[in-house]
């Protein structure tokens, strides 16, 4: 039987992180400058059955049946085998790398689901469609987070610009001008479950006063859609920095991110905001479209741990 292998994009959120968990639209484009990636043989010397896991980047070497059961690599090994409705598994061994930066906000477990299922449901001769792809990636990412609102696992299963309202049918749309950003972490590891509980928290408590602060990031992402079908990016690095500003107010950012945000404007940014979960991980800027090496100098120079380039093609 022939190797069989399967690759997923990275992603980041260009608008309406947080508010999207409660109902409100978010931008998020795929980031093919980093990939997760699955290869799967048949191992017909192996006990029967075996399915043996390598993943050198987080150094596991592990049969399946020996992984923890709430490992996510086991849960998505077992949902995967149920949904194609298979028991008894040719042997096989399944590695797995990735180029994308763990827990720093550019979905990389949920890339390595989405490639571990097409690859896994590809090997057991029962291919899944997309729509089943992004739906088991949703449960693993419900286990570990919590409360996604779904946006990860159709962004890197797509691997298309969305403009998504949670359960509501994905929306692609048109990118008219193609555009680079650059992504700056801070270096600050920070689990997008305890921004997005501590949030929901406090919402609880002033239920008004938050829905306000999403109504406006709502008028916020519809604009920056209608800026980005028309290329206009000078009006969407406003835009940008207005969802930052939005997103200090929702009180998810942290002085670091900040930091990084004002010294991207400073070096003369279009804008700039903090990208996903907030109190640490990534920072977006979207730089003048021939100032790119300039600024990523500038955000290495103001502290950021890592800079990366990535274009959004037109589409
Ligand atoms: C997702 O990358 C970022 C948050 O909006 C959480 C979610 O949508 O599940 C903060």
């Amino acid at each position: 039987m022939p190797a069989i292998s399967s690759s997923a994009p990275g992603k980041i959120i260009l608008f309406g992180e947080h508010s999207v968990v409660y109902g409100y639209p978010a931008i998020a484009v795929p980031v093919t400058e980093v990939k997760a990636r699955v290869i799967i043989r048949a191992a017909p010397r192996s006990p029967a059955g075996e399915i043996f896991v390598d993943a050198p980047d987080i150094n596991l070497h592990s049969s399946y049946n020996d992984l923890p059961h709430d490992h996510s690599l086991a849960v998505i090994i077992q949902l995967v085998l149920s949904t194609v409705s298979i028991s008894n598994p040719p042997a096989c061994r399944i590695r797995v790398t990735s180029t994308i930066p763990i827990a720093a906000g550019l979905g990389s477990g949920t890339a390595v689901s989405v490639a571990l299922t097409r690859a896994l449901s590809a090997f057991m001769g029962r291919p899944l469609p997309d729509e089943q792809v992004s739906v088991l990636a949703y449960e693993v990412d419900r286990i570990h987070h919590g409360n996604p609102s779904g946006i990860d696992n159709t962004v890197i299963t797509y691997a298309k610009p969305v403009y998504f309202i949670r359960d509501e049918p994905i929306q692609i749309f048109n990118v008219s001008v193609p555009f680079s950003i650059l992504i700056a972490d801070t270096g600050i590891p920070s689990p997008t479950s305890s921004t997005v509980k501590d949030l929901s928290k406090r919402w609880e408590a002033d239920q008004h006063g938050y829905n306000c602060i999403f109504s406006s990031v709502e008028e916020t992402v519809k604009s920056a859609r209608t800026a980005i079908e028309a290329g206009k990016h000078d009006k969407l690095g406003l835009l940008m920095t207005r969802n930052h500003d939005l997103l200090k107010d929702l009180d998810v950012s942290s002085p670091e991110l900040d930091h990084l945000v004002k010294a991207a404007l400073a070096a003369g940014a279009l804008g700039a905001k903090m990208s996903g979960g907030g109190r640490g991980g990534n920072m977006i800027v979207l730089p003048n479209q021939n100032d790119l090496k300039n600024l990523s100098a500038n955000l290495m120079n103001a502290g950021a741990a890592t800079v990366i380039r990535s274009t959004i093609p037109a589409a």
